[in-house]
């Protein structure tokens, strides 16, 4: 683990029990998924649906139990901590939601929401308390700020409610954030302000970010590196610039194709819409039954990910 490693995820596994005809069995929707995030560094995860994306940060923040692998966060394993330290470490690490309205409460005033985490957690209280506060909202753009302060979550618009989301979150001093998704219910008018705010916050404070999202183009500009994603597996990473000018696996170049603007000129034909069977034990690559490349071998033999070169990586017997 480099000086600059703040995030060190290895060989990552998350399985939920299901039900089926014979009983109890288990599906694994993250299998096996190692990645790391440097200080400062946007780390974005995307992938269709289902892919296993917010299974990936809930097991990051502890919120999902991984069954199997290691998460280790500045130097600390927290894998397997609990109590106190499970506490602390959530101070560490924080979550913005996709849907900023069901992430905060109706009764409460904006500055209430923020209230909350500089007392419980930095033990801050009268003008320090009224001050930060006051420096939060300034800081995510909730001008003018007097008037922002006695507001109710209704009384704002979707893209100001997530910036009040962001604060609460940045009220702990993060050194990390999971945000899920965080632009993709807000009016297609307001989400460059979101993105353009979250960068900012990047920058400034060396905030480093796992960005979870559908979409490659939001990606590309807030991403520094890009990690495809399928059925819970890894199916690509690269830098960003790198995946969207050269990509390798037949996924990624689908999911390129489908995107606005794409520089890929000739996209594979979709095969099928088949979604991935997440049953443990299955064999193969998870993308077979979607692939228009498929041959006997991607049915019966999993695909390693393997480096390329600088810092691509792909999961596909036939990449080029
Ligand atoms: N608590 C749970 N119990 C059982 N299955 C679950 C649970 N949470 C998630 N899953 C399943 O795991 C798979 C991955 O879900 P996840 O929410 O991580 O996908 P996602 O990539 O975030 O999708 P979306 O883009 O729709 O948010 C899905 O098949 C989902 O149904
Ligand atoms: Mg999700």
């Amino acid at each position: 683990m480099s000086n600059a490693t703040l995030v060190d995820v290895k060989d990552m596994v998350v399985r939920f029990p299901i039900r089926t005809g014979r009983g109890r069995s288990f599906i694994t929707p993250v299998d096996r998924v190692s990645f790391t995030i440097d200080s400062g560094e946007v780390l974005a995860l995307v992938g269709e649906s289902g892919s296993g994306k917010t299974t990936i940060g809930k097991a990051l923040l502890r919120i999902e139990e991984p069954s199997a692998g290691t998460i280790q966060v500045g130097n600390r394993d927290v894998t397997h901590i609990k109590g106190q330290a499970l506490v602390r470490y959530r101070n560490d690490v924080q979550m913005i939601f996709q849907d900023p309205f069901g992430s905060l409460n109706p009764v409460k005033t904006i500055e209430q929401h923020l209230f909350f985490p500089l007392k419980k957690h930095q033990g801050l209280r009268g003008t320090e308390l009224y001050d930060r506060t006051g420096e939060l909202l300034e800081r995510v753009g909730l001008t003018p700020v007097p008037e922002t302060r006695i507001k109710y979550p209704h009384e704002l618009s979707g893209g100001q409610r997530q910036r009040v989301a962001i604060a609460r979150a940045l009220a702990v001093n993060p050194k990390f954030l999971v945000a899920d998704e965080p632009i993709s219910m807000l009016d297609v008018s307001i989400r460059a302000g979101v993105l353009k705010l979250m960068n900012e916050l990047k920058r400034d404070m060396n905030l480093s970010f796992l960005y979870i999202t559908h979409d490659l183009a939001s990606a590309r500009y807030f991403g520094d590196r890009i990690m495809v994603l399928y059925g819970g597996h890894v199916m690509e990473t690269a830098e960003s610039s790198d995946l969207l000018r050269r990509p390798m696996h037949p996924y990624t170049k689908l999911l390129l194709a489908a995107t606005p603007g794409n520089p890929v000129r000739q996209p594979l034909p979709e095969t099928s819409n088949q979604a991935p069977d997440l049953l443990e034990g299955r064999k193969g690559c998870v993308f077979a039954t979607r692939c228009p490349l498929v041959t006997d071998l991607c049915r019966n033999e999993k695909p390693p990910l393997q480096s390329l070169d600088a810092g691509h990586a792909v999961a596909c017997h036939y990449a080029v």
